[in-house]
């Protein structure tokens, strides 16, 4: 997509449409104004008579007399003071769908919370206005009939003409950080038969051929000679070759730290033998969400040159039921040194997730170490679609997320992490099981395994198990997979830049 910034009176601006942010109880505010004044009081007769609202989610579409400006689609956003970044994210996504509906491709939108409107950066509402539009703008083709689709061309504007700047700043990080939540769609989007560990693999290679990351690819003998014994015995029941893909972004000095991010990458998750119903394997394609966020937020940090020493770790397999699966009662050892016992193959993640923390933390010596994972039913349910969990005992990394997590519209709630709930994992003829035994707590008896891997290392754990593919489509976030995760990994590391790792 054309991205632009312009900048100036509305008198010069030609667009097939001009979306515009109104306020609750705060009549025409900027470029409403602005455009209010060129189309003779028009917005605000409509405003009157009630035609047009202020109102948070609503959209209309008006038809002006005016040749250079055929529609102007004002955009509802509340009261201007209780304004954030998701609220303008999700204007942005309903006002671009009916824009695009009618087939407008040319398409300017005046940045909200400028000229003195609410309180958001001009840099800042340009990056959301570009991010909330090309997520709308998304569609997964790869199993449709080529579209004739018109290419839409979006203008971002703003009054000030010394918003220029600013404007293009935000032009491309916008861009950026879609382009991680889009790459991160397409990734679980595809059939399962398609993307299998050595495509998520080619996947990576490829992100960094194109973006300047380095990759590297432990392919099964790698990982045996490793002794990634958990990841393996996961992986036993497919035809399919596993994966450990490491994706490494050195954009700070080279004797800083390196934060990891480790991505769960179950390509299709079957259960197993403990196998699935039919109906909960129904977007088990998406259990590689985690290892997707993490592919599209690396490629990101790149291409945005963020200056933070940042690696990347996936963990990709299949769980599928084979003559070679493993087996309720196997006991394997994994790159940890402490023995498992594998009663419920279901409860997979947390095996291949042991040996890749083990490896971020022990083998590379990354730190602080943050995963990602469509880990458990549980944490699905104890938070509804609304949030998604995080863990960990490190308080600042875990605000910080929490703040992150906001601000890409992606809210995180922090759930139990006691070592009552490891002691339910504690093994009877091994180190550890894999299951609790216990009906309920499941987020967090899963997490509280995770932690016997990163040993001392600063830890957080991201459980998006349920977010990772939507039913139906909502605001910016068409029906189908979703990125979740990707653009607050990328936040978070700008955060993180901006601070320092250990502070
Ligand atoms: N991939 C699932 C978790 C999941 C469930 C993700 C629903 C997305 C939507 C995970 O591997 C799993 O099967 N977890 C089990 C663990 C149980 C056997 C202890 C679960 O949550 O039921
Ligand atoms: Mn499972
Ligand atoms: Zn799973």
């Amino acid at each position: 997509m054309i991205l632009r910034s312009v900048a100036g009176p509305v008198d010069a601006l030609s667009a097939d449409a001009l979306v515009v942010a109104v306020y609750q109880d705060a009549g025409l505010l900027g470029a409403a104004a602005a455009v209010d004044t060129t189309l003779d009081g028009l917005l605000g007769e409509l405003l009157a008579s009630g035609a047009l609202s202020g109102q948070r989610g609503t959209v209309r579409v008006v038809q002006t007399p005016r040749a250079a400006l055929r529609r102007v689609v004002t955009v509802g956003l509340g009261k201007p003071d209780l304004v954030t970044l998701e609220v303008v994210r999700r204007a942005v996504g309903a006002a671009w769908r009916a824009v695009r509906g009618e087939h407008a491709q040319r398409i300017v939108v005046a940045l909200p919370g400028a000229s003195g409107e609410g309180m958001l950066e001009p840099v800042q509402a340009a990056e959301t206005v570009v991010e909330a539009a090309l997520l709308a703008e998304y569609r997964f083709d790869r199993y449709r009939q080529p579209a004739d689709q018109d290419a839409p061309e979006l203008h971002v504007y703003s009054l000030d003409a010394a918003a220029g700047q600013a404007i293009e700043r935000g032009l491309v990080v916008g861009e950026a950080k879609a382009a991680a939540t889009n790459l991160a769609r397409d990734l679980v989007n595809t059939g399962p038969s398609e993307m299998r560990p050595v495509d998520l693999a080619a996947a990576a290679r490829a992100l960094a051929a194109e973006t300047g990351l380095q990759c590297t690819v432990l392919d099964e003998a790698a990982l045996r000679a490793a002794g990634c014994h958990l990841l393996l015995a996961v992986n036993r029941g497919s035809e399919a070759a596993p994966a450990l893909i490491v994706l490494e972004h050195h954009g700070g000095a080279t004797d800083a730290p390196t934060l990891g991010l480790v991505g769960k990458g179950v390509c299709f998750d079957s259960g197993g033998l403990s196998i699935k119903s039919a109906d909960s394997m129904m977007t088990m394609k998406g259990d590689m969400s985690g290892a997707a966020a993490v592919l599209g937020a690396m490629g990101a940090l790149a291409r945005l040159r963020v200056p933070l020493n940042v690696t990347g770790v996936v963990a990709a397999v299949q769980n599928l039921v084979g003559a070679h699966s493993i087996m309720p009662g196997d006991v394997v050892t994994g790159l940890a040194g402490k023995s498992v016992e594998i009663l419920n193959t279901d409860a997979e993640g947390r095996l291949i997730l042991a040996d890749a923390l083990t490896y971020a933390t022990a083998t590379l010596g990354l730190a602080p170490v943050v995963d990602i994972a469509t880990l458990t039913g549980a944490c699905m349910r104890a938070l509804g679609p609304f949030y998604a969990g995080v863990f960990g005992s490190d308080r600042r990394l875990l605000e910080r997320i929490r703040q992150v997590g906001l601000q890409s519209g992606e809210k995180f709630w922090e759930l139990p992490l006691d070592e009552e709930y490891g002691e339910l994992m504690r093994g009877s003829i091994s180190d550890l099981k894999n299951i609790s035994g216990e009906a309920s707590g499941g987020a967090s008896s899963a997490a509280m395994f995770l932690q016997e891997f990163v040993g001392s290392t600063p830890w957080a754990h991201l459980d998006i198990a349920g977010h990772g593919i939507a039913k139906s489509e909502q605001g910016y976030q068409p029906q189908g997979a979703t990125g979740y995760g990707a653009r607050t990994l990328v936040n978070l590391c700008l955060s993180l830049a901006k601070r320092g790792l250990e502070e």
